[in-house]
């Protein structure tokens, strides 16, 4: 039998989730400081308010509308008006997952061998993606380079010399996470003003994946959606219930599309044959969007104080230590500086072996000796694994 050659995955266990199994087989308790899972954290759902309007009588009805139903992205158009954007409905197309939607620009945009640029370090997530699509993703690097404590909020910064060197004549996007996972930092203005230059003047299309734009470490912050405006490039921005509404299990998300009339016009008749012919999101979630949308904030305000509150703990923890952690201005992730080594182990070994887990920050194309951990963690169970880090 052959398979192909998109689908040859190494599928063997790594050494750390062989750790971990055999620890768990043997009994042992694991504090697992990963978890970004928000429905296994501890957060209250309002069932009723959260099922109940999966039961409207719209669910029952079959409407194969490729971009979506239209009430559904209306919620999405008043999502962007309250960032201060419009962007009407006509411009938004619903995905089952913000996965879907990358594939889905990938093949709109995308020959088999074309490039998409990406971040590093970056969410592993992406190598998945565009291999499936048979994209080849090249890297930009993002340089960490913290200054006074107040000038740290804009700590990392994309390398835009190492971005331009990087585009070849196959080159058809630059991805940006906005904030990025795991590094959490949002693009400046600045940043952003060269980003849509450069892809108007070289012809590539601006990717903007915002699923963590709403959760910004600093409460006072509110970080501009790359919606917002009419910058010259082609832009997607793309996002969904699973970070906004805390609702991964809901499968839903979406791209907002905006840039020059003409690309928009053909990118949108394209993209509507696409998403035409999978027709993937159901009808009762459709129904349901609206209702989960305005009611965003009650799960939003709960994750924000938790990450708060676990920042304050994890940095609390680290005083003395031979770790600290980088600077961060959104998002559900910290990354640490850790040692490279314990006791001739690698740190997350090393930190499995006394019983807490996190991950190895090279999983994100991170340099060794970082750690990264989910700030969603349960403060109980953060707390105690903190205490067992190799740290001291
Ligand atoms: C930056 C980023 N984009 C996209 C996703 C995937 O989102 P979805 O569940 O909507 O596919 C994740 C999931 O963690 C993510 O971190």
């Amino acid at each position: 039998m052959r398979f192909s050659a998109r689908t040859g995955w190494e599928l063997g266990e790594n050494a750390l989730t062989a750790k971990l199994r055999e620890r768990r087989a043997r009994g042992e308790e694991v504090l697992d400081l990963t978890v970004s899972n928000p429905t296994a954290c501890g957060f209250l759902y309002d069932a009723a308010a959260l099922l109940s309007p999966l039961a409207a009588p719209a669910a029952l009805g079959y409407e194969p509308e490729p971009f979506g139903l239209e009430p559904a992205r209306a919620a999405v158009s008043q999502y962007y008006r309250e960032h201060g954007a419009e962007v009407p409905a006509e411009r938004i197309c619903l995905t089952t997952s913000t996965s879907e939607a990358y594939s889905y620009l990938f093949r709109l945009l995308c020959d088999p061998g074309d490039e998409v640029l990406i971040a590093r370090p970056s969410y592993p997530l992406f190598d998945f993606i565009a291999r499936l699509d048979s994209v080849s993703l090249r890297e930009y690097p993002l340089r960490y380079e913290p200054g006074s404590s107040t000038a740290s909020t804009h700590a990392w910064t994309i390398d835009f010399d190492a971005l331009r060197a990087a585009i070849t004549e196959r080159t058809q996007a630059v991805v940006v996470v906005h904030p990025n996972n795991p590094t959490g930092n949002y693009a400046s203005d600045a940043e952003r003003d060269e980003l849509e230059a450069l892809c108007a003047e070289q012809g590539l299309v601006l990717i903007v994946d915002e699923v963590f734009l709403d959760y910004a470490i600093h409460p006072y912050v509110k970080p501009r959606s790359f919606a917002v405006g009419n910058g010259p490039a082609l832009c997607f921005v793309l996002s969904g219930l699973s970070k906004v509404c805390a609702l991964p299990q809901m499968k839903l998300s979406w791209i907002a599309a905006r840039g020059p009339e003409d690309a928009l016009r053909d990118a949108l008749a394209r993209l509507e044959v696409v998403a035409d012919t999978f027709l993937s999101v159901n009808a009762p979630t459709q129904a349901a969007l609206p209702s989960w949308l305005a009611g965003r904030d009650r799960l939003q305000t709960q994750i924000n104080e938790r990450v708060r509150r676990n920042l304050a703990m994890l940095d609390a923890r680290l005083q003395g230590t031979h770790a600290d952690r980088l600077a961060l201005e959104g998002g559900w992730t910290a990354v640490l500086r850790v040692p490279r080594e314990i006791d001739g182990q690698p740190f997350a070994d090393a930190a499995l072996d006394r019983g807490a887990l996190v991950q190895p920050g090279e999983f994100y194309g991170l340099p060794p000796g970082r750690a990264v951990l989910s700030l969603l963690s349960v403060p109980e169970v953060l707390e105690r694994g903190l205490k067992l880090l190799p740290i001291d």
